[in-house]
């Protein structure tokens, strides 16, 4: 529906934002529950980030979304952070609260967890290590939240050793840096293998890794969504693994933003991903 006077809103700032899907994600969900709300594309230069954050409630804004290269930026300038934004030092959600002030949330983890739970209902955490591939800040989350959600064992495996020693110290618990040269052999006996690299990604170089040691009952997921079929998955499905691509882990990470901006848990629907698809292929 058309915004009215009354209209919520929040948006999302990124430097550049033009190539964010979160407008149609979130606009899809305000068109389908028919909510008088309004989600904006929102460019902000680094120097003007911390000042365009703080004046969200002066604005009149619910919230807003916090994309690259702003996350760790407004880690620092929001009020409040819950334990997953502490875990990363980087926000995603930022919330206006009834006093004015700024909560900030890291949903990543979420989204990447529930991306998985909804697409194999029967996938619990629990049932072997993850062997999870990168050590940047999507690794992070992913690493965290399969912590949280009591995986046994994290193997990590990056191309800059220093990298995997640093985020297993940061965050602690069972996590083991595995030097990358034996990414392949340390598949035996994983339970959910995860590429959280840029490797696979459209314009980018191939993930070279080879998945003969891979038990074919593990789950293969990529954070990678351009394209949906990396080639990870399509080797992963080739041999008869499970595979999930990395579109749910966005459209998932936004639900907890968009319930507390606009009242309303929204749900992931088969045509929410089509129209997302949709907007990207333009
Ligand atoms: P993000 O925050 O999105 O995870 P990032 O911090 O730039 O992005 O991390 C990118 C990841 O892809 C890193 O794990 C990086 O490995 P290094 O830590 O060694 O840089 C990995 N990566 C990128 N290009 C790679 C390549 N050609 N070979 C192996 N790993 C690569």
């Amino acid at each position: 529906m058309i915004p009215t006077g009354k209209a919520r809103l929040a948006g999302v700032m990124g430097w550049p934002v033009e190539h964010s899907l979160s407008p149609c994600l979130h606009g899809y969900w305000l068109d389908a529950y028919e909510i008088d709300g309004a989600y904006v594309p929102l460019a902000v230069a680094p120097e003007d980030f911390a000042d365009a954050l703080r004046m969200l409630a002066r604005l009149g804004f619910q919230g807003a979304n916090v994309t690259v290269p702003h996350k760790e930026a407004a880690f620092q300038v929001v009020d409040e952070t819950d334990d997953q934004a502490r875990h990363l030092g980087a926000v995603n959600t930022v919330i206006v609260q009834e006093d004015g002030t700024l909560l900030g949330r890291n949903t990543d983890g979420f989204g990447f967890l529930e991306n998985l739970k909804a697409a194999e209902p029967a996938w619990t955490a629990a049932t072997g290590p993850a062997v999870i591939i990168g050590a940047g800040g999507a690794a992070r989350a992913v690493v965290a939240a399969l912590l949280g959600a009591g995986v046994p064992e994290v193997k990590l495996v990056n191309r800059t050793r220093q990298r995997a020693d640093k985020l297993a110290s940061d965050l602690g618990g069972a996590i083991t840096a595995v030097p990358w040269k034996d990414r392949a052999s340390v598949l035996s006996g994983a339970a959910l293998l995860v590429n959280t690299t840029t490797l696979g990604m459209t314009g980018y170089g191939a993930l070279e890794l080879d998945l003969d040691d891979l038990p074919s009952e593990a789950l293969v997921n990529d954070i990678v969504y351009t394209p949906l079929e990396t080639p990870l998955l399509a080797e992963a499905r080739k041999r008869g693994n499970r595979a999930v691509d990395g579109l749910g882990m966005l459209l998932h990470q936004a639900r907890p933003g968009f319930a507390a901006w606009f009242g309303r848990e929204p749900e992931v629907t088969p045509d929410l991903r089509t129209a997302v698809l949709e907007t990207r292929g333009q």
